[in-house]
């Protein structure tokens, strides 16, 4: 696999301090277990693992968790968390558009990773072609926003997305049972932001 710069390096170590995180992450993994059937025999990917935040609330459910993470660093404090996870988990140091189609999943959770992903069309056939027929995707990201959540865009290539047009991709690509709810709403000083988590099937 190719691997891209850090973008993560320099937040990585810092990650977890932030209490915003934290509770976005723990809000997205309740939305996505109302609404997903899960059980200690499912393997699922968290796409964008970074340090761990939503493979931590998600794992009591299901029985491995595969990070896949383009960032070394981020990967390196989820290497460290490791005995915190309540299930099995393994790490994919690499991007999501090199992963192997042949290991197929029962599911794929992300939370705040898709809008680092420039072509949303390829990114969503490439998570169709990774999860087994029946399994699932549950992709937590912000709505349109103004381009003033990151305090640097860079390696960012949209701001939030429209949740029409999302469900436009799914379905061209072949998923069902396409849902959507607001998981939460980040409050900055300047502004609210509010996060959608998105459900579909194979
Ligand atoms: C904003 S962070 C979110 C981390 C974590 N999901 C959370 O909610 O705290 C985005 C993560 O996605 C990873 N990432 C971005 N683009 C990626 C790609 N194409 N393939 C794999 N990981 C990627 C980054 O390295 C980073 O760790």
């Amino acid at each position: 696999m190719k691997i891209k710069q850090d973008l993560f390096a320099n937040k990585s170590k810092n990650w977890d301090i932030n209490s915003m995180r934290v509770r976005n992450a723990k809000e997205i993994a309740d939305i996505i277990l109302k609404n997903i059937y899960m059980d200690k025999d499912m393997i699922l990917a968290d796409f964008g693992a970074g340090t761990g935040l939503l493979t931590y609330f998600v794992a009591p459910n299901v029985g491995k968790i595969v990070a896949i993470d383009d960032s070394r660093s981020m990967l390196d404090e989820f290497i460290a968390k490791r005995d915190e996870f309540a299930c099995d988990t393994d790490v994919i140091h690499g991007d999501i558009m090199d992963c192997d189609e042949d290991i197929k999943y029962d599911g794929i959770v992300s939370s705040m990773t898709m809008h680092h992903v420039e072509n949303t069309k390829e990114l969503f056939l490439k998570l169709f072609n990774m999860v087994n027929v029946g399994g699932f995707v549950a992709m937590a990201d912000l709505d349109i926003e103004d381009g003033s959540f990151h305090s640097d865009n860079k390696g960012v290539f949209h701001f939030g997305f429209d949740r029409e047009m999302l469900e436009g991709i799914a379905k061209e690509v072949g998923f069902s049972d396409i849902r959507f709810e607001t998981a939460n709403v980040i409050e900055k000083p300047h502004c609210q932001f509010s996060v959608f988590a998105m459900t579909a099937r194979k």
